[in-house]
C-alpha cells in the first residue's frame, strides 16, 4: 500500500517537473512602488527664466567623434537674438572666446518655435572645465561643463541612463536622484523625451516645458540624445507629416562625423567607450542607409582604443514585459549577429517602462523553421538592459510575463535610473536606482566583464559592489 502510495507521488513530482520548468536564477522583484497617478505637472512648474527674451531650454551634446567639441543649444523665445556664446577655460578667465548659432525655427500645427539656436564649439582641450555664457539685456544666463579624456583603453568615465522620462512628478523624482550623484559625467538617454504627442495636437508646448525641467542638468553635461517613439510626431490628421520634425529642431547630434547620413543614428568616442546610437524607428533592412551605416561602422571600433562597446536603441531586442512584447523583434533579427561577433558589451533600450537586465544570451541561429527558437548563453553576447522607466505620464509596465524566461536576471516595475561607471578595460560597475518613494535606492547591481579584454561570466562574480 505504502509503496503504491509513493509510486504515485513519485509520478505526480515528474509530471510537475514537466509542466513547470524551474527558472535557473532570474529574480522578479517583490518590490511594489506606492500608487502614485502618472500626470504631469502644471504649466506654471515650468516657469521661463527671468527677463525679457531670456535665453531658456539650454542643453548641450557632445559636437564631434571624439569629445573634443560641444554643441551648445538654447531658445529665445521672442526675438532671434543673442545667437552668440561665450565661453572660457575655467582656468583661464580671461581667453575668452565667442561662438555664433545657426538659429532655425518651426512650425507644428498651430504652434510656432522660439528661436532655436545651436552653437557647435570645436577644438576645446581634453578633461577640461569650461563656462559659457548665453546674454541678453536683460539676462544674463552661466553654465559650465567638462569635456572628457582623451579615448583611451584605460580611461574611467562614469554614464548616466534614463529613459522615457516625460514631465510627471515622477520623472522630475528621478530628475533629481539622478542630479544628486555628483559622479555621473555625461546621461545616455534612451529615447522618449517629452511625451508631448500624448497632448491633443501634440502640444509642442510641452517641447518647451520638458526643455526647462530637463536644463539643470542637460546644460551642465552632454546627454547623448536617442530617437523613440515619441519624437516621430507624425500626424497625418492635422497635417504634420515630416517625421521627427519637433525633435530634430530641438535635439542636433554629430552624426556627419561618423560617417551617418541621418541625425537619427550616429556614433561618439567618450574616453574609454564606443557608443553607438541606433534607431528603432527609421529604415533598417537590409540595403538600408542606417543597415549600410552599421555595416561599415563595427570595423571602425578599435577596442585597444576604446574597450566599451555599447549600443542604444530605443525598442528592446529581450524583454518580457506584457508592454510593447516583441517591437524590437525585427532589429534584433536584423543586426544581432553583428552585435555578437563583434562581441558588444552592452545593450540600453527603453521604451517598456519598467526595469530589466538580461544574462548574457543570444538567438542568431533561429532561421525560423529550424526550431531553435529559444536563447542560449553565449559568453561574446551583450547583457541587455531596458530602463524605460524615466517616470513619464503613460504610467509603469507591471504586466511581466509567467514564469520569467530563463534568459531575463532580474526585473521590476518601478521608476528609476541607472549609472553605469567604467573602471578600466575589463571592469565596469552598473548599479539600477528604483524611485523608492523620495530616495534613490540601488535595487539591482551588477559588475560587468569586458568582452574583448576579459571575457569571463559575470554571474560567479564574487566582486563586491
Ligand atoms: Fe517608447
Amino acid at each position: 500500500m505504502a509503496s503504491k502510495a509513493w509510486c504515485g507521488s513519485a509520478i505526480l513530482l515528474a509530471l510537475l517537473f514537466t509542466i513547470v520548468k524551474p527558472s535557473y536564477g532570474g529574480i522578479t522583484s517583490k518590490y511594489v512602488r506606492k500608487a502614485q497617478p502618472s500626470i504631469d505637472m502644471p504649466l506654471k512648474d515650468y516657469p521661463p527664466p527671468k527677463g525679457y527674451n531670456a535665453p531658456e531650454q539650454v542643453h548641450i551634446t557632445q559636437g564631434d567623434h571624439t569629445g573634443r567639441a560641444i554643441i551648445i543649444s538654447w531658445i529665445t523665445p521672442v526675438e532671434p537674438t543673442p545667437d552668440t556664446v561665450t565661453y572660457w577655460p575655467a582656468k583661464e578667465p580671461c581667453e575668452k572666446k565667442v561662438a555664433k548659432a545657426s538659429t532655425i525655427t518651426y512650425k507644428y500645427y498651430t504652434y510656432t518655435s522660439g528661436y532655436i539656436h545651436h552653437a557647435t564649439i570645436k577644438e576645446l582641450e581634453y578633461d577640461t572645465k569650461y563656462f559659457y555664457e548665453i546674454a541678453c539685456d536683460e539676462s544674463v544666463r552661466q553654465f559650465h561643463f567638462s569635456t572628457p579624456p582623451a579615448p583611451g583603453p584605460d580611461v574611467p568615465y562614469t554614464f548616466g541612463i534614463i529613459g522615457d522620462l516625460g514631465q510627471t512628478y515622477a520623472s522630475k523624482e528621478t530628475l533629481s536622484h539622478y542630479i544628486s550623484n555628483k559622479n555621473a559625467q555625461a546621461m545616455l538617454f534612451l529615447g522618449d523625451l517629452s511625451y508631448a504627442d500624448d497632448y491633443p495636437n501634440h502640444d509642442n508646448v510641452r517641447w518647451d516645458t520638458w526643455g526647462r525641467l530637463v536644463e539643470r542638468s542637460v546644460a551642465y553635461q552632454p546627454w547623448i540624445w536617442t530617437p523613440g517613439n515619441h519624437e516621430i510626431d507624425f500626424d497625418q490628421d492635422i497635417g504634420e507629416i515630416e517625421p521627427f520634425k519637433p525633435y530634430n529642431h530641438r535635439c542636433p547630434t554629430p552624426y556627419k562625423a561618423s560617417g551617418s547620413t541621418s541625425p537619427l543614428w550616429y556614433s561618439v568616442k567618450r574616453a574609454s567607450a564606443y557608443i553607438i546610437v541606433l534607431s528603432s524607428y527609421s529604415a533598417y533592412g537590409k540595403y538600408t542607409p542606417q543597415y549600410q551605416w552599421l555595416e561599415k561602422e563595427f570595423p571602425k571600433v578599435n577596442r585597444s582604443e576604446t574597450p566599451w562597446l555599447i549600443i542604444l536603441v530605443h525598442s528592446p531586442w529581450y524583454n518580457s514585459n506584457g508592454y510593447h512584447y516583441m517591437e524590437g523583434e525585427t532589429m534584433r533579427v536584423q543586426f544581432e549577429k553583428w552585435v555578437v561577433q563583434n562581441k558588444v558589451d552592452l545593450v540600453f533600450a527603453g521604451h517598456v517602462h519598467s526595469y530589466e537586465r538580461s544574462f548574457r544570451i543570444s538567438n542568431i541561429k533561429y532561421n525560423i523553421t529550424n526550431g531553435l527558437s529559444f536563447p542560449v548563453n553565449d559568453s561574446s553576447a551583450p547583457m541587455y538592459f531596458t530602463l524605460g522607466d524615466g517616470g513619464n505620464i503613460e504610467g509603469l509596465a507591471a504586466e511581466f510575463s509567467a514564469p520569467q524566461p530563463e534568459y531575463s536576471a532580474f526585473r521590476e516595475a518601478s521608476f528609476g535610473h541607472a549609472i553605469l561607471d567604467i573602471k578600466n578595460r575589463t571592469h565596469a560597475h552598473f548599479t539600477w536606482h528604483r524611485n523608492q518613494d523620495d530616495k534613490p535606492v540601488a535595487a539591482d547591481s551588477t559588475w560587468v566583464f569586458n568582452r574583448y579584454w576579459f571575457a569571463q561570466d559575470e554571474t560567479n562574480c564574487k566582486l563586491p559592489a
